[in-house]
């Protein structure tokens, strides 16, 4: 199945919305006892597709919390903001974040959940450091990945990257061959 965010069929994005849900469940589940926030964070949700993720997580952040969403996929970011259209501590980021002016140390907790497997190979390095650039000193990335190529990215390829900017990883749940890990500065 060729996996088209940017110019989504309307089936195909339909069909992504009611199966995220369900696929997802248990691992958002346990992201969100890992993240284990206190309301008042700055939270990106890198490739927030069809706001699923980003539902949940805006409902564990007070007024003084705040969340930006940020996909590349103009559809797709309709759909989260209108999922998310009567939140008033949210915004919405459309585009390449290499090419965003995104000031360092601006989110304590950073989210990337099936996403890295979907962008190609060569542009991978340049959109880890670009978006490591932005976490906070103290401030963590969670990634959720499939990790059985040639769909998925091995646990290595995965390490290798954010290792790569300074970041040490933690896995912090595992289903079948689907992982959490946190990653921080080392
Ligand atoms: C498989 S979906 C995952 C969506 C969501 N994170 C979830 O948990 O359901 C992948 C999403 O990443 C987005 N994406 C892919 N490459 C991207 C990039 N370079 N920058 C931002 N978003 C990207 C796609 O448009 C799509 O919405």
């Amino acid at each position: 199945m060729a996996f088209n965010f940017k110019n989504p069929s309307k089936l195909f994005a339909w069909f992504y919305s009611l199966f995220c849900p369900v696929y997802g469940r248990t691992l958002y589940k346990e992201l969100l006892k890992a993240l284990d926030l206190n309301g008042s964070e700055s939270v990106l949700d890198f490739g927030s597709g069809a706001g699923i993720l980003a539902k949940k997580i805006i409902k564990n952040l007070s007024n003084d919390g705040k969340l930006t969403c940020l996909d590349l996929s103009e559809a797709f970011l309709n759909k989260v903001r209108k999922k998310l259209r009567k939140n008033t501590n949210v915004n919405f980021l459309l585009g390449d974040i290499r090419e965003m002016d995104i000031p360092s140390d601006s989110f304590d907790k950073i989210l990337i959940t099936w996403v890295i497997h979907h962008i190609e190979e060569e542009q991978r390095l340049g959109l880890v450091g670009s978006i490591a650039d932005t976490l906070k000193a103290d401030g963590k990335i969670y990634v959720i990945e499939y990790l059985t190529p040639p769909h998925g990215i091995s646990e290595e390829i995965l390490f290798e990257l954010f290792n790569g900017m300074g970041l040490s990883e933690r896995m912090v749940y595992q289903r079948k061959n689907t992982a959490i890990f946190e990653f921080r500065r080392a």
